[in-house]
């Protein structure tokens, strides 16, 4: 069942955004050569603990940490960890604040000092086809349009695009209906509405979209261990259009 907020609701959920907005921000400004995610996961929650609001992930299904942080062949779910990233690794930063009982969800991809051109590349064609999803979310159109947009776009670059982790709809919980896949044909699926508040959050991979789990059961990694990244955002449906809510 697809939750519909109202106004004001959306307006909680956009306070949210601006905080986790701001923190991906900061963390920008910070990632480095030689900083660890360990040290980027504590900012993040002091961050947020500043602006009032709470780390959701922090104790979701016994995750432990107020975010994720995927390095290279991790496509996503990494655990923040205390050894130095280099020079030309990428890393995406996911995280959902919770302000006053309301959600917001986005991850960002970061390269660190000088990247390959190729991890170049796969970083901003990533972030391209989120906003290609994004331009589709829209009153009358279907979720599969939103889909197939992101997919048509990262494919005709070259990349694939990740099949086992999607899209959500979000706002009290983390994980609502509907769901958002990053493939698939156009004009299927739910209906898209006035009020509904759901996020896209393409994974893109350099070579297959095939991935294993790590022994400790949540670090997903590409099959081949080539490169992958993420970008997500948070995004509101309106009369107008959608509304990022975790842009500013
Ligand atoms: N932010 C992620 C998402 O897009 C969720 C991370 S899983 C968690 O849904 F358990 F770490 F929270
Ligand atoms: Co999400």
């Amino acid at each position: 069942m697809i939750i519909i907020k109202t106004e004001a609701e959306i307006n909680r959920m956009h306070e949210a955004g601006k905080i986790l907005a701001e923190i991906h921000r900061q963390i920008a400004k910070l990632i480095a050569p030689g900083i660890t995610t360990h040290e980027i996961d504590q900012f993040a929650e002091k961050l947020m603990k500043q602006y009032g609001a709470t780390p959701e992930q922090k104790g979701y299904k016994g995750y432990q940490y107020a975010t994720c942080a995927s390095i290279n062949d991790v496509i996503c779910h990494g655990f923040p960890k205390k050894e130095k990233l280099k020079d030309g690794d990428i890393v995406t930063i996911d995280m959902v604040v919770n302000l006053n009982g309301w959600l917001a969800d986005s991850a960002w991809s970061y390269a660190v000092g000088s990247v390959s051109e190729e991890a170049d590349r796969l970083l901003r064609v990533t972030k391209e086809s989120l906003y290609k999803g994004i331009e589709q979310a829209v009153a009358g159109n279907r979720i599969g349009d939103v889909s197939h947009a992101v997919q048509a776009y990262a494919e005709a670059e070259g990349f694939s695009v990740v099949r086992d982790f999607i899209g959500h709809g979000i706002g009290q919980e983390m994980h609502e209906d509907p769901q958002v896949p990053h493939y698939g044909p156009p004009n299927k699926g739910p209906r898209i509405k006035e009020g509904m508040v759901f996020t896209i959050e393409p994974m893109l991979n350099v070579g297959t979209y095939q991935m294993k789990i790590d022994q400790d059961g949540w670090t997903a990694r590409t099959r081949d261990g080539k490169l992958s990244a993420q970008y997500e955002h948070t995004i509101a449906i309106t009369a107008n259009g959608p509304i990022i809510l975790t842009e500013q």
